[in-house]
Protein backbone atom coordinates (compact mmCIF):
# COMPACT_ATOMS: atom_id res chain seq x y z
CA UNK A 1 0.00 0.00 0.00
CA UNK A 2 1.44 3.46 -0.72
CA UNK A 3 1.70 5.97 1.50
CA UNK A 4 0.00 9.70 0.82
CA UNK A 5 0.79 12.93 2.45
CA UNK A 6 -2.84 13.31 2.46
CA UNK A 7 -6.02 11.78 1.16
CA UNK A 8 -8.99 13.87 0.31
CA UNK A 9 -12.30 11.98 1.09
CA UNK A 10 -14.83 14.61 -1.61
CA UNK A 11 -14.05 15.65 -4.51
CA UNK A 12 -16.78 18.95 -3.81
CA UNK A 13 -14.95 22.66 -4.14
CA UNK A 14 -13.54 22.06 -0.47
CA UNK A 15 -11.95 19.43 -1.33
CA UNK A 16 -10.47 19.97 -4.43
CA UNK A 17 -9.41 23.40 -3.26
CA UNK A 18 -7.31 21.91 -0.73
CA UNK A 19 -5.89 19.11 -3.04
CA UNK A 20 -4.72 21.40 -5.27
CA UNK A 21 -3.33 24.33 -2.62
CA UNK A 22 -1.39 21.19 -1.35
CA UNK A 23 -0.23 20.02 -5.44
CA UNK A 24 1.24 22.98 -6.07
CA UNK A 25 2.92 23.03 -2.23
CA UNK A 26 4.41 19.58 -3.63
CA UNK A 27 2.31 17.48 -1.94
CA UNK A 28 1.32 14.15 -2.74
CA UNK A 29 -2.29 14.05 -2.53
CA UNK A 30 -5.07 11.83 -3.63
CA UNK A 31 -8.87 12.29 -4.47
CA UNK A 32 -11.58 9.81 -2.77
CA UNK A 33 -15.24 10.52 -5.04
CA UNK A 34 -17.89 8.56 -4.31
CA UNK A 35 -19.58 9.49 -7.03
CA UNK A 36 -19.03 9.50 -10.42
CA UNK A 37 -17.80 12.69 -11.05
CA UNK A 38 -16.69 15.57 -9.18
CA UNK A 39 -17.92 19.10 -7.96
CA UNK A 40 -20.39 17.39 -5.33
CA UNK A 41 -23.77 20.62 -5.01
CA UNK A 42 -22.37 22.22 -9.00
CA UNK A 43 -23.64 20.57 -11.63
CA UNK A 44 -24.92 21.32 -14.72
CA UNK A 45 -27.07 18.81 -17.05
CA UNK A 46 -28.14 18.89 -20.21
CA UNK A 47 -32.10 18.12 -20.58
CA UNK A 48 -33.67 17.48 -24.49
CA UNK A 49 -36.50 19.86 -24.75
CA UNK A 50 -39.98 18.06 -23.73
CA UNK A 51 -41.85 19.63 -25.91
CA UNK A 52 -41.54 17.39 -29.15
CA UNK A 53 -38.93 19.64 -30.54
CA UNK A 54 -35.46 18.78 -31.35
CA UNK A 55 -32.67 20.19 -29.33
CA UNK A 56 -31.32 20.34 -25.39
CA UNK A 57 -30.55 22.87 -22.98
CA UNK A 58 -27.95 22.94 -20.27
CA UNK A 59 -29.22 23.70 -16.64
CA UNK A 60 -27.60 24.25 -13.51
CA UNK A 61 -28.88 21.75 -10.81
CA UNK A 62 -26.83 22.91 -8.08
CA UNK A 63 -25.10 26.23 -7.42
CA UNK A 64 -25.11 28.93 -9.61
CA UNK A 65 -24.63 32.47 -8.28
CA UNK A 66 -21.69 34.71 -7.76
CA UNK A 67 -21.66 38.09 -5.68
CA UNK A 68 -19.04 40.18 -5.23
CA UNK A 69 -17.89 39.98 -1.86
CA UNK A 70 -17.09 36.29 -2.62
CA UNK A 71 -13.64 37.30 -3.28
CA UNK A 72 -12.09 33.88 -2.31
CA UNK A 73 -14.41 32.15 -5.47
CA UNK A 74 -13.73 35.64 -7.81
CA UNK A 75 -9.91 34.96 -7.32
CA UNK A 76 -10.47 31.07 -8.42
CA UNK A 77 -12.40 31.84 -11.08
CA UNK A 78 -9.90 34.60 -12.25
CA UNK A 79 -6.76 31.98 -11.65
CA UNK A 80 -8.71 29.20 -13.80
CA UNK A 81 -9.04 31.57 -16.48
CA UNK A 82 -13.19 31.33 -16.35
CA UNK A 83 -15.58 33.99 -17.26
CA UNK A 84 -18.79 35.08 -15.78
CA UNK A 85 -21.43 37.13 -17.01
CA UNK A 86 -24.40 39.58 -15.29
CA UNK A 87 -27.27 37.65 -14.56
CA UNK A 88 -30.38 39.87 -16.70
CA UNK A 89 -32.11 42.33 -14.28
CA UNK A 90 -33.21 45.33 -16.66
CA UNK A 91 -36.80 45.88 -16.26
CA UNK A 92 -39.54 46.03 -13.15
CA UNK A 93 -39.78 43.60 -10.56
CA UNK A 94 -42.56 41.54 -9.56
CA UNK A 95 -43.96 41.09 -5.58
CA UNK A 96 -47.08 38.50 -5.62
CA UNK A 97 -49.06 39.73 -2.05
CA UNK A 98 -50.88 37.76 0.26
CA UNK A 99 -54.45 38.30 -2.39
CA UNK A 100 -52.05 36.72 -5.10
CA UNK A 101 -51.57 40.01 -7.28
CA UNK A 102 -48.80 40.36 -8.47
CA UNK A 103 -47.62 44.61 -8.32
CA UNK A 104 -44.77 45.74 -10.34
CA UNK A 105 -41.61 47.37 -8.56
CA UNK A 106 -38.28 48.98 -9.10
CA UNK A 107 -36.29 49.05 -5.62
CA UNK A 108 -39.15 48.83 -2.58
CA UNK A 109 -41.19 46.37 -1.85
CA UNK A 110 -44.77 47.79 -2.99
CA UNK A 111 -45.76 47.13 0.30
CA UNK A 112 -47.96 49.83 2.65
CA UNK A 113 -46.02 52.62 4.04
CA UNK A 114 -46.38 51.30 7.54
CA UNK A 115 -45.16 47.79 6.36
CA UNK A 116 -42.25 49.41 4.16
CA UNK A 117 -40.92 51.46 7.85
CA UNK A 118 -41.26 48.07 9.85
CA UNK A 119 -38.78 46.22 7.10
CA UNK A 120 -36.40 49.25 7.08
CA UNK A 121 -35.98 48.82 10.84
CA UNK A 122 -35.84 45.41 10.82
CA UNK A 123 -33.56 45.95 8.33
CA UNK A 124 -31.18 48.24 9.98
CA UNK A 125 -31.26 46.53 13.90
CA UNK A 126 -30.43 43.14 11.58
CA UNK A 127 -27.12 44.87 10.23
CA UNK A 128 -26.21 46.56 12.92
CA UNK A 129 -26.61 43.05 14.97
CA UNK A 130 -24.16 41.37 11.49
CA UNK A 131 -21.65 44.37 11.76
CA UNK A 132 -20.88 43.17 15.48
CA UNK A 133 -20.26 39.88 14.67
CA UNK A 134 -17.21 37.19 12.72
CA UNK A 135 -18.69 35.47 10.88
CA UNK A 136 -15.99 32.78 11.69
CA UNK A 137 -16.74 32.92 15.32
CA UNK A 138 -20.31 33.72 15.37
CA UNK A 139 -20.32 32.29 19.37
CA UNK A 140 -18.30 34.85 19.83
CA UNK A 141 -21.15 38.04 19.27
CA UNK A 142 -21.89 39.84 22.48
CA UNK A 143 -25.60 38.59 22.77
CA UNK A 144 -24.65 35.34 21.38
CA UNK A 145 -26.18 32.78 24.04
CA UNK A 146 -29.84 34.43 23.93
CA UNK A 147 -29.61 35.00 20.10
CA UNK A 148 -29.10 31.74 19.88
CA UNK A 149 -31.91 30.69 21.87
CA UNK A 150 -34.34 32.16 20.23
CA UNK A 151 -35.95 31.42 17.12
CA UNK A 152 -35.80 33.63 14.26
CA UNK A 153 -39.42 33.99 13.77
CA UNK A 154 -39.65 34.32 17.38
CA UNK A 155 -37.05 37.07 17.50
CA UNK A 156 -38.89 39.38 14.53
CA UNK A 157 -42.04 39.09 15.97
CA UNK A 158 -40.63 40.47 19.55
CA UNK A 159 -39.20 43.06 17.05
CA UNK A 160 -42.33 43.99 15.30
CA UNK A 161 -45.96 43.70 15.01
CA UNK A 162 -45.77 44.16 11.18
CA UNK A 163 -47.28 40.29 10.06
CA UNK A 164 -46.19 41.14 6.22
CA UNK A 165 -42.84 42.81 7.44
CA UNK A 166 -42.03 39.88 9.47
CA UNK A 167 -43.03 37.42 6.60
CA UNK A 168 -40.95 38.99 4.13
CA UNK A 169 -37.93 39.36 6.50
CA UNK A 170 -38.19 35.57 7.41
CA UNK A 171 -38.49 34.56 3.83
CA UNK A 172 -35.19 36.33 3.19
CA UNK A 173 -33.06 34.24 5.86
CA UNK A 174 -35.81 30.88 5.90
CA UNK A 175 -36.90 29.97 2.82
CA UNK A 176 -34.67 31.59 0.65
CA UNK A 177 -31.37 30.63 2.56
CA UNK A 178 -31.50 28.10 4.96
CA UNK A 179 -34.03 26.16 3.55
CA UNK A 180 -35.79 26.16 6.69
CA UNK A 181 -39.02 27.54 8.64
CA UNK A 182 -37.96 30.47 10.26
CA UNK A 183 -39.19 28.93 13.53
CA UNK A 184 -36.70 25.91 13.27
CA UNK A 185 -33.29 27.79 13.35
CA UNK A 186 -32.00 30.81 15.67
CA UNK A 187 -31.77 34.62 15.47
CA UNK A 188 -27.99 33.97 15.90
CA UNK A 189 -28.37 31.23 13.03
CA UNK A 190 -29.69 34.13 11.11
CA UNK A 191 -27.20 36.58 11.44
CA UNK A 192 -24.36 34.31 10.51
CA UNK A 193 -26.08 34.02 7.64
CA UNK A 194 -26.26 38.02 6.64
CA UNK A 195 -22.60 38.16 8.50
CA UNK A 196 -21.55 35.46 5.54
CA UNK A 197 -22.26 38.00 3.21
CA UNK A 198 -21.16 41.11 4.71
CA UNK A 199 -24.28 42.50 6.09
CA UNK A 200 -28.26 41.95 6.38
CA UNK A 201 -28.75 44.44 3.69
CA UNK A 202 -26.62 42.35 1.14
CA UNK A 203 -28.17 39.35 1.70
CA UNK A 204 -31.73 40.42 0.17
CA UNK A 205 -29.94 42.84 -2.47
CA UNK A 206 -31.00 40.35 -5.49
CA UNK A 207 -28.42 42.56 -7.29
CA UNK A 208 -26.12 41.86 -5.09
CA UNK A 209 -26.25 38.52 -3.74
CA UNK A 210 -27.11 36.80 -6.95
CA UNK A 211 -24.87 39.19 -9.23
CA UNK A 212 -23.29 37.29 -12.28
CA UNK A 213 -22.89 33.53 -12.78
CA UNK A 214 -19.87 31.67 -14.49
CA UNK A 215 -19.87 31.14 -18.35
CA UNK A 216 -20.45 27.35 -18.88
CA UNK A 217 -21.96 27.15 -15.09
CA UNK A 218 -20.46 27.07 -11.97
CA UNK A 219 -19.48 23.65 -12.38
CA UNK A 220 -16.60 25.03 -14.52
CA UNK A 221 -14.67 25.66 -11.20
CA UNK A 222 -14.66 21.85 -9.86
CA UNK A 223 -13.89 20.95 -13.13
CA UNK A 224 -10.93 23.04 -13.58
CA UNK A 225 -9.29 22.23 -10.54
CA UNK A 226 -10.48 18.45 -11.40
CA UNK A 227 -8.15 19.18 -14.89
CA UNK A 228 -5.63 20.80 -12.98
CA UNK A 229 -4.84 17.83 -10.43
CA UNK A 230 -5.57 14.73 -13.18
CA UNK A 231 -5.25 11.12 -11.71
CA UNK A 232 -4.85 12.28 -8.63
CA UNK A 233 -8.44 12.18 -8.48
CA UNK A 234 -10.40 8.80 -8.38
CA UNK A 235 -13.98 8.81 -9.02
CA UNK A 236 -16.54 5.77 -7.88
CA UNK A 237 -14.36 5.54 -4.61
CA UNK A 238 -17.26 5.99 -1.72
CA UNK A 239 -15.28 5.82 1.42
CA UNK A 240 -16.70 3.67 4.20
CA UNK A 241 -14.30 3.40 6.82
CA UNK A 242 -10.97 5.49 8.20
CA UNK A 243 -8.63 3.50 11.28
CA UNK A 244 -6.22 6.43 12.22
CA UNK A 245 -3.80 7.05 15.12
CA UNK A 246 -1.38 9.77 15.74
CA UNK A 247 0.60 9.10 12.95
CA UNK A 248 -1.31 8.96 9.50
CA UNK A 249 -4.75 6.47 8.83
CA UNK A 250 -5.95 3.97 6.43
CA UNK A 251 -8.74 5.25 4.37
CA UNK A 252 -10.92 2.11 3.14
CA UNK A 253 -13.36 2.31 0.07
CA UNK A 254 -14.62 -1.27 -1.21
CA UNK A 255 -11.84 -3.79 -0.83
CA UNK A 256 -9.07 -1.37 -1.42
CA UNK A 257 -7.17 0.48 1.26
CA UNK A 258 -5.47 4.18 1.09
CA UNK A 259 -2.66 5.21 3.55
CA UNK A 260 -2.09 8.92 4.30
CA UNK A 261 -0.12 10.91 6.81
CA UNK A 262 -3.31 13.41 6.86
CA UNK A 263 -6.77 12.86 5.89
CA UNK A 264 -9.22 15.63 4.86
CA UNK A 265 -12.64 14.64 5.14
CA UNK A 266 -14.31 17.30 2.72
CA UNK A 267 -18.18 16.05 2.77
CA UNK A 268 -21.02 18.12 4.44
CA UNK A 269 -21.02 17.56 8.54
CA UNK A 270 -24.65 15.34 8.40
CA UNK A 271 -22.49 12.89 5.52
CA UNK A 272 -19.45 12.18 7.97
CA UNK A 273 -21.79 9.44 9.78
CA UNK A 274 -21.63 7.28 6.89
CA UNK A 275 -18.01 6.62 7.15
CA UNK A 276 -16.86 4.69 10.66
CA UNK A 277 -13.97 5.48 12.31
CA UNK A 278 -12.03 3.75 14.57
CA UNK A 279 -11.08 4.91 17.32
CA UNK A 280 -14.77 5.85 17.37
CA UNK A 281 -15.15 9.68 16.86
CA UNK A 282 -15.03 11.51 20.34
CA UNK A 283 -18.58 12.10 21.32
CA UNK A 284 -18.63 15.65 20.95
CA UNK A 285 -17.12 15.23 17.57
CA UNK A 286 -20.20 12.98 16.77
CA UNK A 287 -22.80 15.23 18.61
CA UNK A 288 -21.80 18.53 17.08
CA UNK A 289 -22.87 16.81 13.41
CA UNK A 290 -25.78 15.30 14.85
CA UNK A 291 -27.09 19.12 15.78
CA UNK A 292 -26.51 19.80 12.02
CA UNK A 293 -29.49 19.19 9.31
CA UNK A 294 -30.10 19.70 5.61
CA UNK A 295 -32.65 22.65 4.81
CA UNK A 296 -34.64 21.72 2.16
CA UNK A 297 -35.28 23.64 -1.58
CA UNK A 298 -36.58 22.09 -4.71
CA UNK A 299 -34.91 24.88 -7.46
CA UNK A 300 -37.14 24.55 -10.29
CA UNK A 301 -36.43 25.28 -14.09
CA UNK A 302 -38.40 26.53 -16.83
CA UNK A 303 -37.21 26.87 -20.24
CA UNK A 304 -39.71 28.68 -23.02
CA UNK A 305 -38.96 29.47 -26.69
CA UNK A 306 -38.21 33.58 -25.75
CA UNK A 307 -37.98 35.82 -22.31
CA UNK A 308 -41.63 36.70 -22.50
CA UNK A 309 -41.50 38.74 -19.91
CA UNK A 310 -39.10 40.93 -21.26
CA UNK A 311 -41.72 42.38 -23.41
CA UNK A 312 -43.64 43.48 -20.89
CA UNK A 313 -40.94 45.43 -19.42
CA UNK A 314 -40.40 42.69 -16.43
CA UNK A 315 -37.24 42.04 -15.35
CA UNK A 316 -37.43 37.79 -14.13
CA UNK A 317 -37.12 39.09 -10.64
CA UNK A 318 -40.19 38.16 -8.20
CA UNK A 319 -40.60 37.81 -4.62
CA UNK A 320 -43.97 36.30 -3.01
CA UNK A 321 -43.89 34.96 0.63
CA UNK A 322 -46.94 33.31 -0.19
CA UNK A 323 -46.27 31.54 -2.88
CA UNK A 324 -45.17 28.06 -3.71
CA UNK A 325 -42.34 29.48 -5.75
CA UNK A 326 -41.32 32.21 -3.15
CA UNK A 327 -38.77 33.83 -5.43
CA UNK A 328 -37.85 33.84 -9.43
CA UNK A 329 -35.39 34.68 -11.45
CA UNK A 330 -34.67 35.15 -15.61
CA UNK A 331 -31.76 32.42 -15.44
CA UNK A 332 -30.98 33.10 -19.43
CA UNK A 333 -27.59 32.03 -20.31
CA UNK A 334 -25.39 35.21 -21.99
CA UNK A 335 -26.63 35.24 -25.38
CA UNK A 336 -29.55 32.62 -25.36
CA UNK A 337 -32.29 33.91 -27.66
CA UNK A 338 -34.74 31.17 -25.66
CA UNK A 339 -36.02 32.56 -22.21
CA UNK A 340 -35.17 30.91 -18.90
CA UNK A 341 -36.93 31.35 -15.21
CA UNK A 342 -35.68 29.74 -12.06
CA UNK A 343 -37.27 29.38 -8.44
CA UNK A 344 -37.33 28.01 -5.62
CA UNK A 345 -39.76 26.19 -3.51
CA UNK A 346 -38.42 25.40 0.25
CA UNK A 347 -39.16 23.58 3.51
CA UNK A 348 -42.46 22.84 4.24
CA UNK A 349 -44.08 23.36 1.06
CA UNK A 350 -41.00 21.78 -0.60
CA UNK A 351 -42.39 18.97 1.69
CA UNK A 352 -45.93 19.54 0.72
CA UNK A 353 -44.73 18.68 -3.44
CA UNK A 354 -42.47 16.25 -3.00
CA UNK A 355 -45.68 13.46 -1.89
CA UNK A 356 -46.98 14.71 -5.41
CA UNK A 357 -46.73 12.81 -8.36
CA UNK A 358 -44.10 14.65 -10.57
CA UNK A 359 -47.01 15.81 -13.25
CA UNK A 360 -49.29 17.18 -10.55
CA UNK A 361 -45.53 18.15 -8.36
CA UNK A 362 -45.36 20.53 -12.45
CA UNK A 363 -48.67 21.84 -12.51
CA UNK A 364 -48.08 23.61 -9.04
CA UNK A 365 -45.10 24.90 -9.93
CA UNK A 366 -45.99 26.38 -13.41
CA UNK A 367 -49.71 27.50 -11.54
CA UNK A 368 -47.26 30.08 -9.65
CA UNK A 369 -45.17 31.04 -12.32
CA UNK A 370 -47.65 32.11 -13.54
CA UNK A 371 -48.89 34.08 -10.57
CA UNK A 372 -45.95 36.32 -11.08
CA UNK A 373 -45.85 36.22 -15.50
CA UNK A 374 -49.34 35.03 -16.73
CA UNK A 375 -50.68 32.14 -18.59
CA UNK A 376 -47.48 32.03 -20.72
CA UNK A 377 -45.49 30.82 -18.13
CA UNK A 378 -47.65 27.52 -18.09
CA UNK A 379 -46.04 25.74 -20.99
CA UNK A 380 -42.49 25.96 -20.88
CA UNK A 381 -40.47 23.49 -23.85
CA UNK A 382 -38.80 21.69 -21.29
CA UNK A 383 -38.87 21.89 -17.50
CA UNK A 384 -36.15 20.50 -14.63
CA UNK A 385 -36.49 20.00 -10.86
CA UNK A 386 -33.08 19.20 -8.75
CA UNK A 387 -33.47 16.36 -6.26
CA UNK A 388 -30.51 16.67 -3.96
CA UNK A 389 -32.95 15.43 -1.57
CA UNK A 390 -32.66 11.91 -2.51
CA UNK A 391 -28.94 11.41 -2.70
CA UNK A 392 -27.62 10.14 0.27
CA UNK A 393 -24.29 11.81 -0.82
CA UNK A 394 -25.51 15.04 -0.40
CA UNK A 395 -28.83 14.91 1.41
CA UNK A 396 -30.72 18.35 0.83
CA UNK A 397 -29.81 21.76 -0.22
CA UNK A 398 -28.27 24.04 0.07
CA UNK A 399 -26.35 23.07 2.54
CA UNK A 400 -26.69 22.23 6.70
CA UNK A 401 -27.35 24.84 9.73
CA UNK A 402 -27.64 24.11 13.24
CA UNK A 403 -31.12 23.41 15.81
CA UNK A 404 -31.53 26.31 18.12
CA UNK A 405 -28.80 26.71 20.78
CA UNK A 406 -26.62 24.39 18.15
CA UNK A 407 -24.08 27.28 17.06
CA UNK A 408 -22.95 28.50 20.37
CA UNK A 409 -22.61 24.89 21.95
CA UNK A 410 -21.22 23.05 18.85
CA UNK A 411 -20.35 25.37 16.65
CA UNK A 412 -16.50 25.75 17.26
CA UNK A 413 -16.29 21.89 17.54
CA UNK A 414 -16.90 21.45 13.82
CA UNK A 415 -13.58 22.91 13.03
CA UNK A 416 -11.39 20.91 15.34
CA UNK A 417 -9.25 18.13 13.97
CA UNK A 418 -9.00 14.61 15.51
CA UNK A 419 -5.42 13.79 15.10
CA UNK A 420 -4.38 13.60 11.51
CA UNK A 421 -7.66 14.05 10.42
CA UNK A 422 -9.35 17.60 9.60
CA UNK A 423 -12.94 17.92 8.56
CA UNK A 424 -14.75 20.52 6.61
CA UNK A 425 -16.79 22.03 4.13
CA UNK A 426 -18.80 25.25 3.14
CA UNK A 427 -21.31 24.32 5.55
CA UNK A 428 -18.57 25.27 8.37
CA UNK A 429 -17.83 27.95 6.59
CA UNK A 430 -17.81 31.81 8.21
CA UNK A 431 -17.61 34.35 4.99
CA UNK A 432 -19.19 32.68 2.45
CA UNK A 433 -21.23 29.79 4.56
CA UNK A 434 -23.14 27.20 2.52
CA UNK A 435 -21.58 28.92 -0.71
CA UNK A 436 -18.75 27.76 -3.03
CA UNK A 437 -16.85 30.90 -1.44
CA UNK A 438 -16.63 29.05 1.85
CA UNK A 439 -15.99 25.94 0.71
CA UNK A 440 -12.77 27.36 -1.47
CA UNK A 441 -11.93 29.54 2.14
CA UNK A 442 -12.21 26.52 4.34
CA UNK A 443 -10.39 24.17 1.61
CA UNK A 444 -7.57 26.71 1.41
CA UNK A 445 -7.72 26.90 5.54
CA UNK A 446 -7.09 23.39 6.03
CA UNK A 447 -3.95 23.21 3.21
CA UNK A 448 -2.40 25.79 4.98
CA UNK A 449 -2.90 24.48 8.58
CA UNK A 450 -1.69 21.16 6.96
CA UNK A 451 1.58 22.66 5.16
CA UNK A 452 2.28 24.72 8.29
CA UNK A 453 2.33 21.48 10.76
CA UNK A 454 4.51 19.95 7.97
CA UNK A 455 6.87 22.41 8.27
CA UNK A 456 7.05 22.39 11.85
CA UNK A 457 8.10 18.37 11.85
P1 LIG B 1 -20.07 19.13 -1.61
O1 LIG B 1 -21.28 18.54 -0.99
O2 LIG B 1 -20.25 19.86 -2.89
O3 LIG B 1 -18.95 18.03 -1.84
C1 LIG B 1 -18.80 16.90 -1.01
C2 LIG B 1 -18.33 15.73 -1.89
O4 LIG B 1 -18.04 14.61 -1.05
C3 LIG B 1 -19.40 15.25 -2.87
O5 LIG B 1 -18.85 15.20 -4.17
C4 LIG B 1 -19.78 13.86 -2.37
O6 LIG B 1 -20.16 12.99 -3.40
C5 LIG B 1 -18.49 13.43 -1.69
N1 LIG B 1 -18.63 12.40 -0.67
C6 LIG B 1 -19.55 12.35 0.33
N2 LIG B 1 -19.33 11.26 1.10
C7 LIG B 1 -18.27 10.61 0.57
C8 LIG B 1 -17.57 9.41 0.92
N3 LIG B 1 -17.91 8.68 1.97
N4 LIG B 1 -16.52 9.03 0.16
C9 LIG B 1 -16.12 9.78 -0.89
N5 LIG B 1 -16.75 10.92 -1.28
C10 LIG B 1 -17.80 11.33 -0.54
N6 LIG B 1 -23.56 28.21 -3.72
C11 LIG B 1 -23.21 29.37 -4.32
O7 LIG B 1 -22.11 29.87 -4.10
N7 LIG B 1 -24.09 29.99 -5.18
C12 LIG B 1 -25.32 29.48 -5.46
O8 LIG B 1 -26.07 30.03 -6.28
C13 LIG B 1 -25.70 28.26 -4.82
N8 LIG B 1 -26.92 27.70 -5.07
C14 LIG B 1 -27.15 26.38 -4.70
C15 LIG B 1 -28.25 25.70 -5.21
C16 LIG B 1 -28.45 24.35 -4.91
C17 LIG B 1 -29.67 23.65 -5.43
C18 LIG B 1 -27.50 23.67 -4.10
C19 LIG B 1 -27.66 22.22 -3.76
C20 LIG B 1 -26.39 24.36 -3.59
C21 LIG B 1 -26.20 25.71 -3.89
N9 LIG B 1 -25.09 26.42 -3.43
C22 LIG B 1 -24.77 27.62 -3.97
C23 LIG B 1 -24.20 25.81 -2.42
C24 LIG B 1 -22.90 25.24 -3.02
O9 LIG B 1 -23.22 24.42 -4.12
C25 LIG B 1 -22.19 24.46 -1.92
O10 LIG B 1 -21.97 25.31 -0.80
C26 LIG B 1 -20.81 23.92 -2.36
O11 LIG B 1 -20.84 23.39 -3.66
C27 LIG B 1 -20.38 22.85 -1.35
O12 LIG B 1 -19.10 22.34 -1.69
P2 LIG B 1 -18.40 21.31 -0.71
O13 LIG B 1 -17.19 20.81 -1.41
O14 LIG B 1 -18.20 21.92 0.63
O15 LIG B 1 -19.45 20.12 -0.50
Amino acid sequence: MNTHDVIVIGAGVTGLTAAWRLTQAGQDVVVLEARERVGGRLLTECHAYQDGTDGAADFEVGGQWVSPDQEALLAMIDELGLETFPRYRAGDSLYVDRAGEARRFEVDLPVAESTAAAIDQLTKTLDGLAAEMDPDRPWEHPDAVHLDSVSFRAWLEQQCDDVEACDNIALYVGPAMLTKPAHSFSALQALLMAASAGSFSNLVDADFILDRRVAGGLQSVPLALADRLGDRIRTGQDVTSVEWDEEGAVVRVGGESYRGRRVIVAVPPTVVRRIRFSPELPAEHRMAREHQSFGLVIKVQAQYDRPFWREAGLSGTGFGPYQLVHEVYDNTPADDPRGFLVGFVSDVLADEVGRLSATERRERVLASLAAYFGEAALTPATYVESDWQHQELTGGAYGTSFDLGGLTRYGAALHEPLGPIEFGSSDIAGHGFQHVDGAIRIGARIAGRILDTTKEN
